[in-house]
């Protein structure tokens, strides 16, 4: 495969606006649903993460701060053509090495029922029952080093 470079990316630049429209297509196009304007304008405070492989996007997620602990995983997406290759494994490391950077030692997500296992590989702990967000299964996931 060809080098995978992650990289933080500015809310509103162009590469930002590439995520919202990888987003749309992996992860609403396909519930029948729509990014939502008044959703994306609230992400100014994010921390906004994506994938490329030869200059092309290949996956992004968002990063939200909550509290000084703990970060908020969102939108995880990656292109299905290339899913199953390791893209999305390695954003979430990068994800946990930025969060240790920036001294929070929580990560909490709502993770798609179809994708739990995909967390569950990567040492993520459900928290509680199912929930329907999206109109799908979800679970309440975390990984919490603050006790280290
Ligand atoms: C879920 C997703 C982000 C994972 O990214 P990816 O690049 O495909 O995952 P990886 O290749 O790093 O997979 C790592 C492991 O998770 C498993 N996995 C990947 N996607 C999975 C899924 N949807 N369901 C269950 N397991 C999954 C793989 O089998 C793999 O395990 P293996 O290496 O033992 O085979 C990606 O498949 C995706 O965008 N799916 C559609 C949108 C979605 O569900 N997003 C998550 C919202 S919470």
């Amino acid at each position: 495969m060809s080098e995978l470079i992650i990289k933080l990316v500015s809310f509103q630049s162009p590469e930002y606006l590439e995520t919202v429209e990888l987003r749309e297509r992996i992860l609403r196009i396909p519930l029948g649903l729509k990014v939502d304007q008044e959703e994306l304008d609230k992400e100014g405070n994010q921390f906004h993460v994506a994938a490329y492989l030869d200059g092309k996007i290949v996956g992004c997620l968002a990063l939200v701060p909550i509290g000084t602990k703990t970060l908020k995983m969102r939108q995880v997406a990656v292109d299905k053509a290339v899913q199953g290759q390791g893209i999305g494994t390695r954003l979430v490391s990068y994800s946990e090495e930025f969060a240790i950077k920036k001294g929070f030692c929580r990560i909490e997500l709502h993770a798609r029922k179809e994708a739990k296992r995909f967390y569950d590989d990567l040492a993520y702990t459900t928290l509680g029952d199912e929930f329907t967000e999206v109109g799908i299964p979800h679970y309440k996931m975390e990984k919490d080093w603050c006790a280290n």
